[in-house]
């Protein structure tokens, strides 16, 4: 048998010992990332994907009945009473403002899939079947004026919806950009493959504004996420993507982990946002691509975003710290620098919202690759990447057939260029540059305005904002909070599907514009406060609130609702008159 000399121990067995080793100190190290990785998840649902669509899997349908849904908070029978009553004022009011709307809205609801999921997740569930019955105020709209909207019935709204964060600098702009962008391409129509001469421009342009080598188009911002990180994974040949708790970042699979998505992500880690634990990850694994950020999670860092269907209790907290996000991104930046991490800002909501140069510019931190989408189209359909050259190369020199594809059928559209050239040339006009100057000054200034005004009132709401970006906050416990939007919605202003979480305004709101808006806002507090949604009994808090909720999910998956706080699906919601 062959020995070494000096131990005398056979060569197999030093061999089979050094393995051993071998194996310890390998899953010693996974243990190690499994235990960084753990302790740099955000300690919600929002931070454990597959936990929460467990849990959501276990969620049983049920709803209140009538008496249940006016004293879902134990409030005394005279409470329930005056809430019924002003429900069914509103519901009146709402039946006749919006009829032809309405109508219209459900003569299609039935064949839009999109109307139905929203018409059905704008309150929390137990609450939904009446108020989708009598609070429809329809989904048409026929014209677009300044900040206003008007529907089928002629009703004219104060528009907080921004269109999802298209709508920057006020509805007329866009609709030039797609009439004077339209009118640069009629003459080439819509010829695909082949680009319409304007795309150079924008090209030169956006490389300007990015400060990036390559461009490239896509349809929607999902699309430029999609190919954004992409190209990250087969530059640097790793696997992961990082992305930062409740952060959106578009539908595709992968960024959209846990709840919502039927398909088990493998390839994402989604860390908890503005945490050293994070960093640490970062730093120790050597199989992370890239990091996506959205930087409007600073408003909610670690929550999704903020919708008045999950208002089961009060819901959202929110507060801009500019300072320190600035500083979570700078460390962020030089960790992703020192190992070889692609750091992608994605900036399809906020670019072009909080300065011209979009977040690189506002919080002074540079991107390897950004993401640009909603509004740089002028109004159209549109998904940009940015990127520095070596990332944005399909092809390898030296590797023919090792090829990173991207396609789009209609990329590039003549039309979609069109309009983005309007767009981005008159982002250097006078009256563009003028709509940033002072820009955080004038909203922060508007926002605490109108808190201070909610404040005199007594009513216990507050906005929170990122520059024209807002999000209201409830005080005290609630089981309400969500009925605001109606109230809301009666004094003409217009939110979009998610309600109170989010309200975007275009930055052609004048200070008289504004004024009215905040007009409406505190007198609809005001009405809610007075109607008694939100009494205050004291053994309302939050945890027993959310206690409750709890165990009539419970009750109701076991089949057992109890006396009167989970009744069965009913028919159609009547409003009767008695509690
Ligand atoms: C930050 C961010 N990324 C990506 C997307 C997806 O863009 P789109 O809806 O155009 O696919 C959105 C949409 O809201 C977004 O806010």
């Amino acid at each position: 048998m062959q020995t070494i000399a000096s131990s005398g121990l056979p060569a197999k067995t030093i061999f089979e010992w050094l393995l051993g080793l071998g194996v310890l100190l390998l899953a010693g190290r996974r243990l190690l990332l499994r235990l960084q990785l753990s302790r740099a998840k955000h300690r919600s649902l929002a931070g454990h994907a597959r936990l929460g669509r467990l849990l959501a899997r276990l969620v049983p349908q049920y709803e209140y009945d009538e008496a249940r849904f006016f004293r879902a908070d134990d409030a005394p029978e005279h409470i329930g009473e005056q809430r019924r009553a002003a429900f069914r004022r509103l519901a009146a009011l709402y039946a006749q403002r919006f009829a032809n709307t309405v109508r219209q809205t459900n003569e299609v609801q039935e064949e839009i899939s999109d109307l139905q999921f929203t018409a059905r997740y704008r309150v929390p569930f137990q609450f939904s079947r009446m108020v989708r019955q009598h609070l429809n105020s329809g989904s048409f709209v026929v014209s677009s004026s300044g900040p206003i909207t008007t529907d089928l019935d002629g009703n004219q709204r104060y528009d907080l919806t921004g269109s999802y964060g298209v709508n920057v600098f006020g509805y007329d702009f866009y609709k030039e950009c797609i009439e004077k962008g339209s009118a640069r391409v009629r003459e080439l129509g819509p010829v695909l493959g082949a680009y319409h001469p304007v795309v150079a421009d924008n090209v030169h342009r956006l490389r300007a504004l990015s400060g990036l080598d390559e461009i490239s188009f896509h349809m929607s911002g999902t699309e430029a996420v999609m190919q954004a990180v992409r190209l990250a994974r087969y530059h640097t040949r790793r696997r992961y993507l990082v992305r930062f708790c409740g952060a959106y970042h578009g539908w595709w699979g992968e960024v959209q982990p846990g709840v919502g998505n039927p398909v088990s992500e493998r390839d994402t880690l989604t860390l908890k946002d503005i945490d050293e634990r994070s960093l640490r990850v970062l730093r120790t694994r050597h199989d992370i691509a890239c990091v996506l950020v959205n930087p409007v999670q600073a408003l909610h860092p670690n929550a999704g975003a903020p919708a008045d269907s999950t208002l089961v209790d009060s819901g959202q907290a929110a507060g801009f710290d500019r300072a320190a996000y600035t500083s979570w991104l700078q460390r962020l930046r030089k960790v992703c620098s020192d190992h070889g991490i692609v750091l992608i800002f994605d900036e399809v909501f906020l670019g072009f919202r909080l300065a011209r140069g979009g977040a690189q510019e506002y919080f002074g931190v540079r991107a390897d690759m950004l993401t640009y989408g909603k509004t740089v189209a002028g109004g159209l359909p549109i998904g940009v990447v940015c990127g520095r050259a070596h990332l944005m190369k399909r092809f390898r020199e030296d590797r023919p057939a090792d090829v990173c594809f991207a396609r789009g059928t209609f990329n590039s559209h003549p039309y979609v260029m069109g309009a983005m050239s309007e767009f981005l040339q008159r982002l250097d006009t006078p009256e563009i540059l003028n709509c940033y100057r002072d820009i955080d000054a004038v909203w922060d200034s508007r926002a605490a305005q109108l808190n201070e005004r909610l404040r005199a009132a007594a009513v216990q709401v507050r906005v929170a904002n990122l520059s024209s970006v807002w999000t209201v906050c409830y005080l005290q416990p609630s089981r309400y909070h969500w009925m605001f939007q109606y109230y809301l919605r009666a004094e003409n202003l217009a939110l979009s599907w998610v309600g109170t979480g989010r309200l975007i305004f275009s930055l052609d709101y004048t200070d008289a514009d504004f004024a009215a808006v905040a007009d409406r806002f505190v007198a609809a507090a005001r009405q809610m406060q007075e109607d008694g949604w939100w009494w205050r009994g004291e053994a309302l808090t939050h945890k027993a609130i959310r206690r409750r909720v709890l165990l009539e999910m419970v009750r109701a998956r076991l089949h057992r609702p109890s006396d009167q706080s989970a009744g069965p699906p009913s028919g159609k919601a009547a409003l009767g008159s008695k509690a």
